[in-house]
């Protein structure tokens, strides 16, 4: 295909309408795993460093082992939605929605027919070693976080837009790492594999989606110089 034979409508449309679905998940209609795979197999196009490819997928669909993961995820979500919520002002409507479908998210989770979980080889450890290795002696925290998660998250959001393009919905979570090594040994996970995140894959119910609520591009983006507007 060349470029401009591109429906650009269509691709903005997907960038910019691709929401956290948490409360029009549809629980009740099954998702063929053919689907998963084209999606996944889109994502793997994503940018990597050095094209290593540590990224690896796990997709959850058997029913118990699905309930076990929920019930680790509510157990750390539920409280800090819980006190989240309790901290955010009556007024901040926006806020509250988020804290509202996260809650519902955390509630329904076993019934969500498929949970993706991104994974990648090594993790900050690793890379903090192999950074201050090649002689980086800078922020290595920062650098290895940078490497770590910039391995996973940009595949994890072509998935989730190959998703959308095809009728269901995602949303990007990672509250379960609180329970990490839980989940690993439900999963059978091995020893330095770190997981970045967990992916609930249903349908969506509706429609569509709307863009969502973002500050304007002149608040934060810049040009030259901090704080000079684009
Ligand atoms: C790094 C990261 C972690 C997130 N963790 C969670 C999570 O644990 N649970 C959840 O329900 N949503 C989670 N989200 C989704 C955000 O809440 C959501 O993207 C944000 O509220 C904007 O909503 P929108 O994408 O629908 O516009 C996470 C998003 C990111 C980027």
């Amino acid at each position: 295909m060349r470029i401009d034979e591109l429906d650009l409508a269509s691709v903005d449309h997907v960038l910019t309408t691709t929401r956290a679905a948490r409360r029009r998940l549809d629980l009740d209609r099954p998702v063929p795993l053919t689907v998963i795979r084209e999606c996944l197999e889109i994502a793997l196009q994503a940018p990597n460093g050095f094209n290593f490819q540590l990224w690896r997928w796990l997709v959850v669909t058997e029913p118990d082992t699905r309930a076990a993961i929920a019930e680790i995820y509510r157990r750390m979500a539920l409280p800090a939605v819980g006190a989240l919520a309790s901290q955010v002002p009556a007024d901040d409507v926006g806020t509250r929605k988020v804290a509202d479908s996260s809650r519902y998210l955390g509630e329904h989770l076993d019934q969500v027919p498929v949970l993706v979980i991104p994974c990648h080889v090594g993790g900050l450890a690793e890379n903090r070693a192999l950074f201050a290795e090649l002689g980086y002696d800078s922020d290595l925290d920062n650098m290895a976080a940078s490497a770590t998660y910039g391995e996973i998250w940009p595949a994890a959001w072509s998935l989730m837009l190959a998703l959308r393009a095809r009728g269901l919905g995602s949303s990007l979570t990672m509250i379960h790492l609180g329970a990490e090594p839980e989940v690993a040994r439900l999963l059978a996970i091995p020893d330095g594999v770190s997981q970045a995140g967990l992916i609930p894959v249903a349908y969506f119910r509706g429609e569509d989606f709307a863009p969502g609520p973002r500050r304007p591009l002149a608040e934060v983006a810049f040009q030259d110089r901090w704080n000079t507007p684009l």
